[in-house]
């Protein structure tokens, strides 16, 4: 097979979590632009409607959308259904949720620790886990959850330590899935941003100078930039990738 027909994902099923906004919703559009039909699962159900619209004027591929809290294992299950129903199959898992909440760990009390715990970590291994089911049910799949360099280094100068935490427990979350699902055909990656131009580091503006500062490359990363590594992943060009973690930050890690 020619190398570039590796990155064709025609015919693709694929889920992608937290797709209505940000970084999810630029891996939906990615995944639709090279071939895979695409569902888009979040909890907010009108930013799910106008992507879903959005994106089934733009591509010519069948597009869906389900409104689903991730932190709710009936509701995950029956997203799974929904997409197997609704494409036959699901092929290709991506999950993009993920909150974070910026307090010092003396200040963080039970409930906030929990909820970015359920959201980021709970919350994405119970995609994974129903998504496989459903893959060994038809021969495999690829799946990338989006972790973020805070699983390998501690940020500064705001405190945010239940969020690294839920990241650095994804990355080997995602290892441990890869080394269980192999025999199953199933692929299971994670890519790691550094800080990304999105909705959720909007809220915070007066970091984002400090933060350029802190990455070689003196800015930060738009959700675009992040795609190509997902469609990778998620490819026949990375039929023999698994367990790993692409960081694409920058250069932030190497200082
Ligand atoms: N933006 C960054 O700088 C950055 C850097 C590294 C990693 N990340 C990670 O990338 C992922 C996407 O981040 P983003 O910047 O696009 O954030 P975002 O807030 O723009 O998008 C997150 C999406 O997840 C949805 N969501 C939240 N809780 C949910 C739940 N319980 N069930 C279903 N959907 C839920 C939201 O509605 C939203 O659409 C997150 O996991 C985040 O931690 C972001």
């Amino acid at each position: 097979m020619a190398i570039k027909q590796l990155f064709d994902l025609t015919g693709k099923a694929a889920l992608v979590t937290g797709g209505a906004r940000g970084i999810g919703r630029a891996c939906a559009e990615g995944l639709a632009e090279f071939g895979a039909d695409v569902a888009i699962a979040d909890i907010h159900e009108e930013n799910v409607n106008k992507t879903v619209a959005e994106m089934t004027e733009a591509y010519a591929v069948k597009v869906e959308g389900i409104v689903c809290d991730v932190t709710d294992a009936a509701a995950v299950a029956a997203m799974i259904e929904q997409v197997a129903s609704a494409f036959g199959k699901l092929d290709i898992l991506v999950n993009s949720v993920g909150i974070c909440i910026w307090r010092a760990a003396l200040e963080v009390d039970e409930e906030e620790w929990h909820k970015v715990m359920d959201t980021n970590l709970t919350g994405t291994f119970l995609c994974c886990r129903e998504a496989a089911k459903q893959m060994i049910a038809t021969g495999g799949g690829a799946m990338v959850n989006i972790a973020s360099m805070s699983g390998h280094i501690v940020n500064t100068p705001q405190a945010q330590a239940s969020y690294n935490t839920s990241k650095a427990g994804m990355i080997h979350m995602t290892r441990s899935m890869a080394a269980e699902w192999a025999e199953y055909g199933i692929r299971v990656n994670t890519v790691s941003p550094g800080y990304t131009l999105t909705e959720m580091t909007q809220t915070v503006p007066d970091y984002h100078e400090g933060w350029s500062e802190l990455t070689p490359m003196k800015r930060l990363c738009e959700p675009e930039e992040l795609v190509g590594g997902v469609i990778y992943l998620v490819s026949e060009a990375a039929s023999f990738t698994t367990g790993h973690d692409l960081v694409i930050d920058g250069g932030y890690m190497v200082w």
